[in-house]
């Protein structure tokens, strides 16, 4: 007998297809389901394990209504935010993530964002979508050169580190705030600063790849954008509740920040259509890993962490221990 699998959300077809020949699963191209759906389908269905995905809140609240029979919840994510990994814990349910798989794709997004920022690709896309009416003399319509340019990274992570590697190859100079200095084989060169506010009015550009949750949020705010220099570019492709999205939008209308580049809001995906308005930003729906390749890693590693626990072994990406 197959073991039994609930997947919360749409796979990609490769995961698809092995969750239907290695699995027992009503939905094995998944679907939408809210945190009622999920218990009732669990519970009603036997499941030994979920597959879910960042959308679903996974709190105290449901995790404490789960059936004993569930073995595993597996997040086809690197970010755990919306997981209760204390009530998990208390409740002895492993639960797994996806990190490394994701990596490379959401430093590409992420430069993405910054030379799309830099280079003022939305506003260059609607000039050519409303049909290119006159040519530009050499002062107009000019975006930032992007070698040469100081980037601070908060948070030299997998992604952060990543990044810093893309970075480089731009030619430009990187600067790191996080929580603990690195060895030398990972800083290559970059420049450590223990407290973000000491960095920020070096960075001409400032990209955020720390954790989400309680400790981080609100991180960049009134106060923190002030501290960088006029004309500074921001980028996040990390969390949303990492920035105060009232004082980056002020930052962006009064010109204290040249452009913004964002994959991630605040609230997703009823984000703050204010963003939307502004001539200097370039926006993304939450899409850091969303290739092919990726999003299929990402399926077949919350896979593979599900058949480790359900075959007895311990899972690969715990999230406690
Ligand atoms: C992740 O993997 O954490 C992405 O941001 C999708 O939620």
């Amino acid at each position: 007998m197959k073991p039994r699998l609930i997947v919360s959300r749409q796979m990609p077809a490769p995961v698809a297809e092995r969750i239907r020949a290695e699995f027992d699963c009503p939905w094995p191209e998944g679907r939408d389901m809210t945190p009622d759906e999920v218990l009732h389908q669990v519970t009603t269905t036997q499941a030994e394990a979920l597959l879910l995905t960042s959308h679903l809140k996974f709190d105290a609240g449901l995790i404490g209504r789960l059936p004993a029979h569930l073995r595993i919840a597996a997040t086809c994510s690197v970010g755990f935010e919306h997981i209760d990994v204390a009530a998990a814990r208390a409740r002895a349910l492993p639960v797994t993530n996806t990190p490394d798989v994701l990596t490379d794709c959401t430093a590409d997004l992420t430069m993405l964002l910054i030379l799309a920022a830099c280079r003022r690709a939305h506003e260059y896309d609607a000039i050519m979508r409303a049909g290119w009416r006159r040519g530009y003399g050499l002062g107009e319509m000019l975006g930032l050169r992007v070698s040469g340019k100081r980037l601070g990274i908060v948070g030299l992570g997998r992604i952060g580190q990543a990044v810093a590697r893309r970075a480089r190859g731009f030619g430009m100079t990187v600067l790191y705030s996080n929580p603990r200095r690195l060895p030398a084989e990972i800083e290559q060169g970059a420049t450590f600063f223990a407290d973000l506010r000491e960095m920020l009015p070096h960075c001409d550009i400032l990209s955020l790849h720390a954790r989400g949750g309680p400790t981080t949020a609100g991180l960049m705010n009134a106060e923190t954008f002030a501290l960088l220099p006029k004309g500074a570019v921001f980028v996040n492709a990390s969390r949303g509740g990492l920035v105060d999205e009232e004082a980056l939008i002020a930052a962006l209308t009064s010109g204290h920040l040249f452009a913004a580049g964002l994959d991630v809001f605040h609230n997703e995906p009823a984000f703050d259509r204010r963003l939307a308005e502004l001539p200097n930003t370039f926006l993304i729906p939450h899409m850091g890993s969303a290739t092919i390749e990726t999003r299929t890693a990402m399926g077949m590693r919350a896979l593979d962490n599900i058949a480790a626990v359900l075959s007895g072994r311990p899972p690969i990406d715990p999230l406690w221990n």
